[in-house]
């Protein structure tokens, strides 16, 4: 399956996508956390992303874009994938579009995720994220480390995110609303859109999440 995940930040699209990844057996690729790599190994990619990152905005179309078809073209990719985090404006959206269609491939489903606003702030302001894989991650109230500060996976520190900041947080929202919301838009024409509420246990948001990407078939 080739799928896109779409929802504000914090609405939950790394949980979901790490277990959604999983049933499905195809890669997570997370556009967020390949600069987040980047910027760790101080990479030119990571050097050119970080300020970006670091206000809430977005990073320019034409580093994403070429991250995110070079991740693509890796061979674990050839049979499906879970965007997550890209595309985030609608030029990206057309980049993917074309990228699909000239290896004569197409997207199966967009799941959006909706959360309400004071839920979104209240999961980003709690989160912590494992610094050896960006993969585990928790939140101090909802979903505990059994040890604070612990990675219950691997026993790494887990820290919270420069841009988790409630101003940033706040820039974040407002980039999302201008910038990714008109690409539900656009993948409704294409009849590829499937909504649902990411309320709830992440259990229970994940087996909602694959009875409509299975409905979406
Ligand atoms: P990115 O890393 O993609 O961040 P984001 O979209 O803002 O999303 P988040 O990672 O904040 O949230 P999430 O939805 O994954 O939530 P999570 O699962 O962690 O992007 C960061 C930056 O990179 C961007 O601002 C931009 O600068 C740049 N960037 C990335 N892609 C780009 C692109 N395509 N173009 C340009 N720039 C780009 O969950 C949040 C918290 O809630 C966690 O603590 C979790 O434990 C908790 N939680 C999750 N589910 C539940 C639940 N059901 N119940 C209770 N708590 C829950
Ligand atoms: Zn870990």
């Amino acid at each position: 399956m080739r799928i896109v995940l779409v929802g504000p930040p914090g609405a939950g699209k790394g949980t979901q996508a790490a277990f959604l990844a999983k049933n499905l057996s195809i890669p997570h690729i997370s556009t967020g956390d390949l600069f987040r790599a980047n910027i760790s190994q101080g990479t030119d990619l990571g050097k050119k992303a970080k300020s970006f990152m670091d206000a809430g905005d977005l990073v320019p179309d034409e580093v994403t874009i070429g991250m995110a078809e070079d991740r693509l073209d890796q061979a674990d990719a050839a049979d499906g994938f879970l965007l997550d985090g890209f595309p985030r404006n609608e030029f990206q959206a057309r980049a993917l579009d074309a990228y699909l269609a000239s290896h004569g491939i197409a997207l199966d489903g967009v799941l959006d995720l909706e959360v309400p606003e004071d839920e979104v702030v209240k999961r980003i302001a709690g989160r912590r994220v494992c610094r050896n894989d960006s993969a585990h991650v928790f939140h101090v109230d909802y979903t505990p480390p059994a040890v604070e500060g612990v990675c219950d996976t691997c026993g790494g520190e887990l820290y919270q995110r420069s841009d988790d900041t409630p101003d940033k947080v706040r820039n974040r929202l407002e980039v999302y609303h201008r910038e990714t919301e008109p690409i539900i838009d656009y993948y409704k024409q294409q009849n590829l859109v499937v909504t649902i509420s990411a309320l709830g246990a992440v259990a229970e948001v994940t087996q909602r999440a694959m009875a409509a990407l299975h409905r979406g078939e």
